[in-house]
């Protein structure tokens, strides 16, 4: 067993960490805190402290943690066959019956699965797809990406571009030219406060208009889209939107790609958001919930539009020049396939649903009256409160202020709840994993009471 602080500088000194303020770590300024052990929702770390887990991790262990049924059948799928590829043909019965899995989850149009093993690189295989099929249907102009402001996609070069949060742009160069960005669908964050829900979703309908007719829509590929932003401050859309955006791709003939890596299998309280929206994508971006993030494992769902064009066109120029080492790994996929099983058999979709309305209405009635709190909102299980500093005028903290974190801090402190500030705006998030049950929201509601009143009165 090692000892404490010996861990505790091995970190400072040999860990880089992701999405981490790396000089203050390295200098000892903020907290390492090394997670041990965990179950249910609570996580623990190595000093015996038990966490109440708000946010599932980073919105991933949909199922809960601890679930024997997907550690089983990892180990088993690592006795029997820890590796084999999938190229040229080949697959496991564990990746075969994954696949089959999530098409009879999917909207019927679908009809294949690529695996990769995070919400960034499926994202990138997307974009390479929607290139390729634009080269093979003759239209080699057709390849610029719309992404929303405040949409996130990941962190590669092209997905770091389709994010539009400037913290993952500044110093890294990005976006890359073939990205452009259009209004986020943030009803509170309005520029005109006299606009009602419907005349805002009109506005983002004709703003994407004017983007396209402004490019040319014979240079655009794909809309890429949450359908609720998340990492941009955990916001459903306002009424009509997803109707009004996909009116708009059709008469463009632009693809759609839905990113459902948080909202896929269940969050919503709807296996999917495309369900939960009327989303008729010809992409479906996954992880995150696809194995709890037991294992890594994602994947980019095709219509069967997109797909014939891909036999198309290797039919024209041979085997599709795409692929990872890892992907369909069967570890990841034996994850995959235990975990649809034991969230069909929980009925977790249907929990999420349940207990996130209750969570979001317990939430409202306990602090959307506070003078400091601009709006309680959520769909599902996803669930955010956004701090102002005048609620009249809708005027915002100043950022420097950091009010989001240090009520995210004051939670963990105080009452062991963990809840995630997003990293644009004074948004506290929750997520929390769908086995939450009702007096698990109360505690983490009491708490975030709590925390609102010693930072903000
Ligand atoms: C909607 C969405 N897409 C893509 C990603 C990127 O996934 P990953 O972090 O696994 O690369 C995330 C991660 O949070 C996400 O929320």
């Amino acid at each position: 067993m090692l000892k404490n602080d010996q861990l505790d500088q091995w970190d400072r000194e040999s860990f880089f960490h992701p999405s981490t303020h790396l000089a203050q770590h390295a200098r000892g300024e903020t907290p390492s805190r090394v997670i041990r052990t965990a179950s249910g929702v609570h996580i623990e770390d190595r000093d015996g402290n038990r966490l109440l887990d708000g946010f599932a991790g980073l919105y991933c262990v949909n199922a809960g943690y601890g679930r024997t049924e997907i550690a089983e059948a990892i180990a088993a799928q690592a006795h029997e066959l820890a590796y084999y590829h999938a190229y040229v043909g080949h697959g496991t019965e564990a990746s075969i019956t994954l696949a089959r899995m999530i098409l009879d989850r999917a909207p019927a149009h679908m009809s294949k699965v690529y695996f990769g093993l995070s919400g960034s690189d499926a994202n990138e295989t997307n974009i390479k797809l929607v290139w390729y099929y634009n080269n093979i249907l003759g239209r080699p102009e057709k390849k610029k990406i719309i992404s929303r402001w405040r949409g996130y996609h990941g962190s590669g070069l092209m997905t770091g571009s389709l994010t539009g949060l400037e913290l993952f742009h500044k110093k890294f160069d990005l976006p890359l030219s073939q990205v452009i960005h259009t209004e986020a669908p943030y009803y509170f964050r309005r520029n005109d406060p006299s606009q009602s829900e419907a005349d805002f979703t009109a506005h983002c309908a004709a703003e994407l208009e004017a983007l396209i007719a402004r490019e040319g829509a014979d240079t655009i590929a794909a809309f890429i889209g949450e359908p609720v932003l998340g990492t941009g401050g955990i916001v459903p859309p306002p009424a009509g939107y997803w109707a009004a955006i996909q009116a708009v791709l059709k008469r463009h003939d632009i693809l759609l790609i839905a990113d459902e890596v948080v909202t896929g299998f269940g969050r919503l309280g709807s296996m999917f958001g495309s369900d939960h929206y009327g989303i008729e994508a010809d992409i479906i971006t996954i992880a995150k919930g696809l194995t709890s993030a037991y294992a890594p494992l994602s994947g980019s769902i095709l219509s069967d539009k997109v797909w014939r064009v891909l036999e198309r066109g290797t039919d024209e120029n041979g085997a599709i020049g795409h692929g990872w080492t890892y992907s369909a790994h069967p570890v990841c996929a034996a994850a995959g396939v235990a975990n649809l099983k034991l969230i069909d058999d929980l009925g977790l979709v249907a929990n999420a649903g349940t207990v996130g309305a209750y969570l979001k209405s317990a939430m409202t009635e306990a602090l959307a009256d506070h003078p400091h709190v601009g709006e309680v909102r959520g769909e599902g299980l996803l669930c955010a409160v956004e701090f102002v500093e005048d609620r009249a005028t809708r005027r915002f903290f100043d950022p420097a202020r950091k009010i989001g974190p240090q009520v995210s801090a004051t939670l963990l402190a105080q009452d062991k709840v963990i809840a995630r500030a997003m990293p644009q705006g004074d948004i506290l998030g929750f997520a929390p994993p769908f086995c939450l049950t009702r007096a698990e929201a109360d505690t983490i509601v009491a708490a975030t009471a709590r925390a609102v009143k010693m930072v903000l009165g």
